[in-house]
């Protein structure tokens, strides 16, 4: 490493980094694949000197014991962008509290709650060039604007993480202190689709041209409907996250982003998210940018796309056309993330389409997810007013501008038909579409 840039000056242990924590602060994570095992896992073995140590936190990945743990009440208290499958749990033992937001103002909307004070960033990025550069890697959603606030920056080295580019690079100088974690990088496995998630990207295909430029939300139902663009000719990518099966309609040549309006030859994200295959992929791949969450997600610059579809995923849909995909009735599940974002943002674009995916039922078959109302306590992620397509196995149902009957009839077309009547009869009897 060259000297002149004092990696090893700057190099410390991961527990003497986490000695530099003290009670009261409040840690901003890198999330998702860039998360910073080595600090979080060391956090727990420092609860005895700490208390009321707040960490802001989005998508984590792995378990930690300083939040899962019950005996860390009050040394820790996690705040959450968004739930991963640990967080429903501590969240409902009180450790843990939900941020509500849109990601692409997550972290500025968090600084102006505290006036802009954060004591500390933890992320990760990959070894310096010998220029002094790294590259934060996987992740740009929050990282940047937190790093930026933050009094002391610490970031955990780890060698296998790939060299993307875009505005990823930060410069050893930025740095208060650097410590060494080689470990593998968190893979979310690859599952082959459902036939009911196939069927849904049948019907997403058909809603998307040749030329559109394409976001694919997170969850099963996004990586099925990659499968039926194969065939698709010069889509873009500018979406919030990355995933496998972008990889594959590249490799397939349906991505070409020649026909993109802006960041055209590029695909456009702010976090990747999948497998090895994904992270080889963006490896100093020049034709992937990764830009951050406050640019990607922005709907007016999402907007800008020509012909940009944007595809969501949500666990229920009302007759009013309330969408929402971050909570079961009163408990809160995952986040909206970029959903309203990017939603926004493709209803902004000439030929541009929001579009929400869900299976017609769940719990094995037992519940509709198309219902009359929400359940009570469900958190609202697409309101009414700006709901779009919606899309089941059963087929598409349009309620753009659409009114409240005209909603009712195109969503329990596409509910299951075992189900569709006692939706309408409960439709009428509350008086929602006393016409129905
Ligand atoms: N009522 C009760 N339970 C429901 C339900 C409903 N209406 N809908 C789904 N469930 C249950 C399922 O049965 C499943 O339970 P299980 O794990 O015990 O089988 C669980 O909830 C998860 O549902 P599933 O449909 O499999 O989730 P998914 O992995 O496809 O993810 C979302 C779907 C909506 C949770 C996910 O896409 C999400 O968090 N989206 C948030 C916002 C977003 O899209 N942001 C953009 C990101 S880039």
């Amino acid at each position: 490493m060259n000297s002149k840039y004092d990696y090893h000056g700057k190099l410390i242990s991961i527990p003497e980094a986490v000695e530099k924590v003290k009670s009261g602060d409040r840690i901003g994570v890198a999330m998702a694949a860039s998360e910073p095992s080595g600090l979080l896992n060391e956090l727990a073995n420092h609860k005895n000197r700490l208390k009321d140590v707040h960490t802001w936190i989005c998508l984590p990945m792995r378990s930690y014991d300083y939040a899962n743990l019950p005996e860390m009440d009050g040394h820790f208290f996690v705040e959450n962008w968004f739930y991963g499958v640990f967080d429903r749990k501590v969240h409902s033992q009180g450790r843990m509290s939900y941020i509500p937001n849109n990601l692409h103002r997550a972290a500025s909307d968090k600084l102006h709650a505290v006036d802009g004070k954060l004591n500390i960033f933890w992320g990760t990025a990959t070894p310096p060039d010998e220029r002094g550069y790294m590259s934060l890697s996987l992740c740009l959603v929050i990282e940047k604007e937190l790093m930026a606030a933050a009094d002391l920056v610490v970031l955990e080295i780890n060698e296998n993480l790939p060299w993307t580019l875009g505005d990823t690079q930060i410069h050893i100088s930025e740095v208060d202190f650097l410590v060494e974690n080689h470990v593998p990088l968190y893979e979310l496995p690859s599952v082959a689709p459902t036939e009911t998630e196939q069927k849904i990207g049948e019907y997403i295909a058909e809603l998307i041209d040749d030329g559109a430029t394409l976001q694919l939300g997170i969850g099963g139902i996004p990586n099925a409907i990659t499968h039926y663009l194969r065939n698709h000719k010069d889509l873009g990518i500018h979406t919030e996250m990355f995933n496998d099966g972008m990889v594959d309609l590249y490799e397939a040549g349906a991505v070409t982003n020649r026909r993109k309006s802006i960041y055209k030859g590029k695909m456009v994200g702010a976090f990747a998210l999948g497998t090895q295959k994904l992270y080889d992929f963006v490896n100093n791949n020049i034709g992937v940018e990764f830009l951050q969450g406050k640019i990607t997600n922005n709907p007016n610059v999402v907007g800008q796309n020509y012909k940009m579809i944007s595809v969501n995923t949500a666990l229920q849909v009302d007759i009013f056309g309330q969408v929402c995909s971050q909570s079961i009735g009163y408990k809160h599940f995952s986040g909206t993330g970029g959903q309203l974002d990017t939603h926004r943002g493709a209803q902004l674009s000439p030929g541009g389409r929001g579009i929400i995916a869900l299976r017609s039922t769940a719990k094995n078959g037992e519940i509709s997810t198309i219902v009359p109302t929400l359940s009570p306590g469900s958190e609202v992620t697409v309101p009414s007013q700006c709901v779009d397509t919606i899309v089941t196995e059963y087929g598409i149902a349009e309620l753009r501008g659409r009114n409240l009957l005209e909603r009712a009839k195109a969503l329990i077309n596409i509910a299951h038909p075992d189900m569709r009547e006692s939706i309408a009869a409960e439709v009428r009897n509350l008086g929602i579409v006393p016409r129905l």
